[in-house]
């Protein structure tokens, strides 16, 4: 396949972007998306030019890092799937392909593709976690019985990569969705409700500290998120924020 690429370019945080057109030719529709900005990006340093800088690391759909905005979708046209994880018989021979960062305040751009991410990890350290003492005395954790369903639900709550796709897909800027993922699988668990309230408290009032916006319910994240994170988790979320708030 011979494609055309539109791939946003800025140097750094200060300055300004803009969108600059490439062509590469030889597409295997084998290839996965980030295979193909590989092989642009060989084409580049070839020709002295600047390789486009672009996030990622596990390449498996497990780390979360591989966060482009494709064709004004994040994570590109494919369902339940990480830029890494998507390929390129997606596309048609002749394809025009927009390439960008994922676009939110909170997620300031870095260079080119890449943005700062890390305001989803200071909600994480808000109070994403259990306390428990390690010394060698800590209770087996199947020790405490748990009906399968919750811990099932608990599972799939936790499956969130920390992409940021929730937040670029809605209108708001909104971290909602991850928030409730990581509060929901604390939750939905015995070990999880000894710093229940806490928890929800701090994350909440965290991801509002870091500016992104509000959830208006248009389900935009439930949609994108390439784990397929429900909005059941914003239910739960707004349950466990209300049930803190009035203790
Ligand atoms: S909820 Fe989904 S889209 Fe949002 S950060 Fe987690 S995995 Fe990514
Ligand atoms: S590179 Fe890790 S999820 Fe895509």
């Amino acid at each position: 396949m011979k494609l055309n690429l539109k791939i946003w370019r800025q140097k750094n945080a200060s300055t300004k972007g803009k969108i600059q057109d490439y062509k590469i030719a030889n597409v295997d529709p084998d290839m996965s998306f980030l295979e193909m900005m590989d092989v642009l990006n060989e084409e580049m340093v070839e020709k002295g030019e600047e390789p486009v800088e672009f996030d990622h690391d596990c390449r498996e759909g497990i780390c979360g890092s591989c966060n482009l905005q494709i064709n004004g979708k994040p994570h590109g046209p494919d369902t339940g799937v990480s830029t890494c994880q998507l390929h390129m018989r997606k596309f048609k021979d002749g394809d025009t392909i927009v390439i960008e960062p994922f676009r939110a305040k909170a997620f300031p751009v870095i260079k080119d593709l890449i943005v700062d991410r890390s305001a989803l990890d200071r909600i994480q350290q808000a109070g994403g976690y259990i306390s428990v003492n390690t010394s060698g005395t800590t209770q087996d954790a199947n020790a405490i019985p748990i009906p399968k369903e919750d811990a099932d639900a608990a599972f799939y709550s936790a499956t969130c990569i920390q992409c940021g796709a929730c937040v670029a897909a809605c209108k708001n800027a909104s971290a909602m969705l991850f928030t409730a993922a990581r509060v929901s699988q604390f939750a939905l668990l015995p070990q999880g409700q000894v710093e229940a309230t806490n928890r929800v408290l701090a994350m909440v009032e965290q991801m509002d500290k870091e500016g992104f916006g509000a959830c208006t319910n248009t389900g935009a994240c439930e949609i994108e998120c390439p784990k397929g994170i429900s909005l059941e988790n914003i239910a739960r979320l707004n349950r466990e924020y209300l049930k803190a708030s009035v203790t």
